[in-house]
C-alpha cells in the first residue's frame, strides 16, 4: 500500500490518466500485474468507482490482473515479423523457457505474451522484453538474450 501511495503522491494526480498510473503501480509490483488491493487503493485515492479501474486494467494488453514473470516478453506476430521469422523466434523462445505464449516460467522469472505490433516493423523479427526492443533476430540471439537476463537475476 505504501508503494501505491509514493507512487500517487510522486505523480500530479489531477491530470493523471488512469492507464499511466496502473502502469506505474504495475511496474512496482514484482510480479507485473494490478491486484485487488491496488485497486481499491487507485480506486480511493483518485477517487473513482473501483469499475472504472477494474474496466480500464481489463481493457489494455499492457496490464495484467495476474501475477506474472519478473521480466514480460512479448513477440510481435503481425505480417512483417511473422514474413520475418517470427515462427523461429517463438520457437527459440519457447525451448529455451519451455513455457507457451500465455504461460510463466516456474521459477517466475518470465512471461511470455504476444502483440500484434511494437512499432518496430523496419527491425523484424522483433520482440520486446520489458520496455527494450530487440530486432532483426538472427538464429540463437534470443536465446542468449534469455540466458544473460537470466544470469543477470541469479547474480543480483
Ligand atoms: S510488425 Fe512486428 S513490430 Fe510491427
Amino acid at each position: 500500500l505504501k508503494n501505491i501511495h509514493e507512487i500517487v503522491d510522486g505523480m500530479s494526480v489531477g491530470g493523471l490518466p488512469l492507464l499511466q498510473l496502473l502502469l506505474a503501480v504495475q511496474d512496482a509490483t514484482p510480479q507485473n500485474y494490478i491486484n485487488e488491493t491496488a485497486v481499491n487503493e487507485i480506486a480511493m485515492l483518485l477517487k473513482i468507482p473501483r469499475s472504472r479501474v477494474y474496466s480500464t486494467a481489463s481493457f489494455y494488453s499492457e496490464i495484467s490482473l495476474k501475477p506474472r514473470g519478473l521480466h514480460i516478453i512479448r513477440v510481435c506476430t503481425n505480417a512483417p515479423c511473422e514474413n520475418a521469422g517470427k515462427e523461429r523466434v517463438l520457437n527459440e523462445i519457447e525451448q529455451e523457457l519451455k513455457i507457451t505464449v500465455g504461460q510463466t516460467t516456474n521459477d517466475g522469472l518470465f512471461s511470455l505474451e504476444s502483440v500484434n505490433c511494437l512499432g518496430a516493423c523496419y527491425m523484424s523479427p522483433a520482440i520486446k522484453i520489458d520496455d527494450k526492443i530487440y530486432g532483426n533476430l538472427e538464429k540463437n540471439r534470443v536465446t542468449s538474450i534469455l540466458r544473460n537476463l537470466r544470469e543477470e537475476v541469479i547474480n543480483e
